[in-house]
């Protein structure tokens, strides 16, 4: 058996009084998109938070492909091949969005090997520039490379977001509410990106927009309260009774019509 991409086992997290995670597990899989839903407070930031090393948990395991990655510094993450949005858009505003691709992007181990023969350091840069322009390309944003982030729209913005964490050629990508903000177009769009980057990586999705989680996820865990309250498929989740009357309410019965299984 293959191990499962993420692995994290009765993880904890407290803040003062506040228990933000209480014996939360869960398992990503190779190749999963993986929805987390729940209402606000219900611990899902603080899920990646401490899956990405921001803090430390009271109890519990989190492994990535096999190794254990509590202790692991944030800025080791990208390197390992884990990266993630912010819920917020935090795009540096000064640059350009090719720019905001640069920074922070990862330099793979084969890539030095295929460098050897080349001596001058801005062969790097303009590889980096290909690369970005790729990403860009994939997204449908490549036109606006030269753009101030401030300047585009929200939903585009919110793709650059999306193509500055790609720059990692992520084996797991975390992505905090993707869809907030956007219409209902560019969330139909981004349901359509996220399917295809499921090929290349597993995805875990936060998201207040349910049918979008249902449509796009192979499995999905609903936390309430720092507990995991239901895990399952979409379909299991759309039926379970737990869920729906805790939590999803009405949105379980639109979500049916909608684009999932
Ligand atoms: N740095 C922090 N210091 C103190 N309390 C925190 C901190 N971060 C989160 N919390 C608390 O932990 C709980 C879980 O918060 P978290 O941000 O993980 O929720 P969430 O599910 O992401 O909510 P939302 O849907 O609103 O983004 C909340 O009660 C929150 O107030
Ligand atoms: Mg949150």
């Amino acid at each position: 058996m293959e191990q499962p991409t993420l692995d994290v086992a009765d993880l904890t997290v407290r803040f003062g009084g506040v228990l933000a995670l209480d014996g939360v597990s869960l398992k990503v899989e190779a190749n999963e998109i993986h929805g987390i839903i729940g209402p606000n407070g219900a611990g899902k930031t603080t899920l990646f938070n401490a899956v990405c090393g921001f803090l430390r948990p009271a109890r519990g395991t989190i492994r990535y492909r096999g190794k254990a990655l509590l202790g692991t510094a944030p800025h080791q993450l990208a390197r390992l091949g884990i990266a993630r949005t912010l819920q917020s858009l935090g795009l540096w505003p000064g640059l350009t969005v090719l720019e905001n691709l640069l920074v922070g992007s990862r330099v793979r181990p084969n890539f030095f090997a295929s460098l050897l023969a080349m001596p001058r350091a801005d062969r790097l840069e303009w590889r980096l520039r290909e690369q970005a322009t790729q990403v860009l390309d994939e997204l449908g944003i490549v036109s606006v490379a030269d753009a101030h982030p401030a300047a585009l729209p929200y939903g585009l913005q919110k793709r650059v977001i999306l193509a500055r964490a790609l720059m990692a050629e992520p084996e797991l990508l975390l992505l905090d509410e993707p869809a907030s903000g956007l219409s209902a177009g560019e969330i139909d769009r981004l349901a359509e990106l996220v399917g295809r980057l499921r090929r290349r990586m597993s995805v875990v999705v936060v998201e207040h927009h349910v049918d979008l989680v249902m449509a796009i996820s192979q499995r999905i865990h609903v936390l309430n309260f720092g507990h995991v309250i239901a895990s399952g498929t979409p379909p299991e989740i759309r039926g379970n009774r737990e869920v729906s009357t805790a939590y999803l309410g009405e949105d379980v019965k639109t979500a049916e019509g909608g684009t999932g299984a």
